[in-house]
């Protein structure tokens, strides 16, 4: 049985480690780098916020950060030089989407932030499946291998690295909201020695979105290493799916370019696979698919196919806090506002962080709203691209709960006021932006209840596209148990033989 995953991702990690562990080979096609073989420039493998280079994004020659002004000057994005780096951003028409690239996807470039979802939201969200069983097995199954952990109280309250979370904890207690510790797959004692001088520095080197060298628990520390362990796992980094066709025996054969990291071509394949699990995340897996159903070289893709997209009713929102929130800021976010009873203006906010090296007395925002909003992916026959149905329109809903929020924080605290000098036209918000692709192959409408795609045996959709849009946290911990849930009935049902 010839097993091949497409993306490194949490849900191409969950497939590799539990099908290496039942004794299959699988091959795992990445069209990132692999980072852990990647030596170190300048004493890091990956860059500071304040300091990016090559590494720090995909194939551009400025880096592209979701706040690109300050003091409505476009201070903050600098040139860099051009190679296959971490932090990748697609613009489609009205929203960028932020993703990760390498083996870890975006596991290497997020704040490390694992929340499990109210279970009463993931039942309105994900009602063909039993919550029950996904409260008590797999979201247990996914926090433990991930090395989720509470924020210790010693550094979240007592250090001068989260004093930008502590001035907004306190901001929106004022303002009668609830605030929370967010758990973390940081190594909390790690960064405990950071601070002392005892390691290296990482969060607490300004790291974050650009790839963290040290303490984060990456994919690659975590299920990739475990997964490596076996024996079974073939990695080929560099490589990028570019097409799938189905054979008339139900293989796939895949066209493959590899590139080096400065993206000249080494060379284009052709791949066959008896059995092939989609794993390249929200965007990358609904590419690829619409791609092949609208190209014919995959018969009998639903007409669900790419369809139930969703930014996860993501908006960054910035504050004048009218006090020092401090000039040393860790990189791993660890508290949140919690805003959130399933109505319109429903926000859980993290309180994010703004490693900027200098005093700006602001507080920066990552909202996530209740956005029942979807859209879908398009296909344009003239170029042969797939584009994103997006518009500033669809976006509306998040926006007001995000303008509720920052009013009644406004109002409860003097002297602060809305932040409009960071964001594009003067808004203090980006609503144009993602962190949280979701949908485009949602499980019991694309795929079966296991997430084989229907009308297609032995295609399998394991990553982002399965959940529909948004689920109201953020949604690495979901998307794990997810898979976790998905490989475990797959294996079961022995669709891999
Ligand atoms: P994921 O995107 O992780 O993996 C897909 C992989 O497939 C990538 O490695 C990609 O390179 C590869 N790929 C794509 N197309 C391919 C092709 N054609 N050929 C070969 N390979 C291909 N979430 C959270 O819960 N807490 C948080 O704190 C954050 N913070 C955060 C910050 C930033 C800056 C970002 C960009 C994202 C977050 N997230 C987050 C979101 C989280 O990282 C995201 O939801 C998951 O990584 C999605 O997991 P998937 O397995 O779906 O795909």
């Amino acid at each position: 049985m010839n097993i091949g995953i497409i993306g490194s991702g949490y849900g191409g990690a969950v497939a590799a480690l539990r099908l290496a562990e039942q004794g299959y080979d699988v091959d795992v096609i990445e069209m990132g780098v692999d980072w852990e073989t990647m030596p170190k420039k300048n004493g890091l493998v990956f860059t500071k916020m304040t300091a990016p280079n090559e590494r720090s994004m995909w194939f551009k020659t400025k880096t592209q950060m979701p706040f690109g002004r300050l003091f409505d000057i476009p201070l903050i994005d600098k040139n860099i030089g051009w190679g296959a780096g971490v932090l990748d951003v697609e613009n489609f028409g009205f929203m960028n989407v932020y993703l990760g690239h390498g083996v870890g996807g975006g596991s290497l470039v997020n704040g490390g932030m694992a929340v499990v979802p109210r279970q009463s939201y993931f039942r309105k969200i994900l009602p063909q499946i039993d919550a029950g069983e996904m409260f008590a097995k797999y979201f247990p199954r996914a926090n433990d291998t991930l090395g989720v952990a509470e924020p210790p109280r010693d550094i979240i309250g007592a250090s001068k690295y989260y004093n930008f979370a502590r001035v907004a904890a306190n901001q929106a207690v004022k303002a009668g909201f609830q605030t929370a510790f967010v758990p973390n797959v940081y190594d909390w004692d790690y960064m405990r020695q950071e601070s002392f001088n005892n390691v290296e520095r990482s969060a607490l080197n300004g790291q974050v979105i650009f790839g963290n060298d040290h303490g984060k628990k990456t994919l690659p520390k975590t299920y990739w290493a475990k997964a490596k362990a076996t024996g079974k796992v073939h990695l080929k980094p560099l490589t990028e799916v570019l097409s799938i066709t189905q054979n008339p025996d139900n293989t796939f054969t895949l066209k493959t370019k590899t590139i080096d990291f400065d993206g000249r071509v080494l060379k284009n394949e052709e791949l066959t696979y008896d059995r092939l699990i989609m794993a390249a995340g929200s965007i990358g897996t609904s590419k690829l698919l619409v791609r092949a159903k609208n190209t014919g070289t995959i018969k009998n893709l639903p007409n669900e196919t790419g369809k139930r997209w969703g930014p996860n009713g993501n908006v960054m929102v910035a504050r004048n806090m009218g006090t020092a929130t401090g000039v040393y800021q860790a990189g791993i976010p660890a508290m949140g506002v919690t805003n959130w009873d399933d109505s319109p203006n429903s926000v859980f906010a993290e309180i994010a962080p703004f490693p900027a090296g200098i005093e700006l007395k602001t507080g920066l925002y990552l909202a996530i709203t209740e956005n029942p909003t979807l859209g879908e992916f398009t296909w344009n026959g003239a170029d042969q691209s797939v584009g994103l149905n997006w518009t500033q329109q669809m976006s509306a809903p998040s926006v007001a709960a995000a303008k509720a929020f920052m009013e009644k924080m406004n109002a409860a605290n003097r002297g602060t006021s809305n932040r409009s000098d960071l964001f594009e036209d003067n808004k203090a918000f980006s609503d144009y932006f993602s962190y949280h692709p979701l949908g485009g192959m949602i499980i019991g409408e694309a795929t079966d209840l296991n997430g084989e795609v229907k009308g297609v045996p032995n295609l399998f959709v394991m990553d982002g596209s399965l959940i529909p849009g948004r689920i109201g946290v953020n949604p690495f911990v979901t998307i794990t148990a997810l898979a976790e849930r998905n490989i475990d009935k797959l294996i079961s049902a022995r669709k891999f033989g």
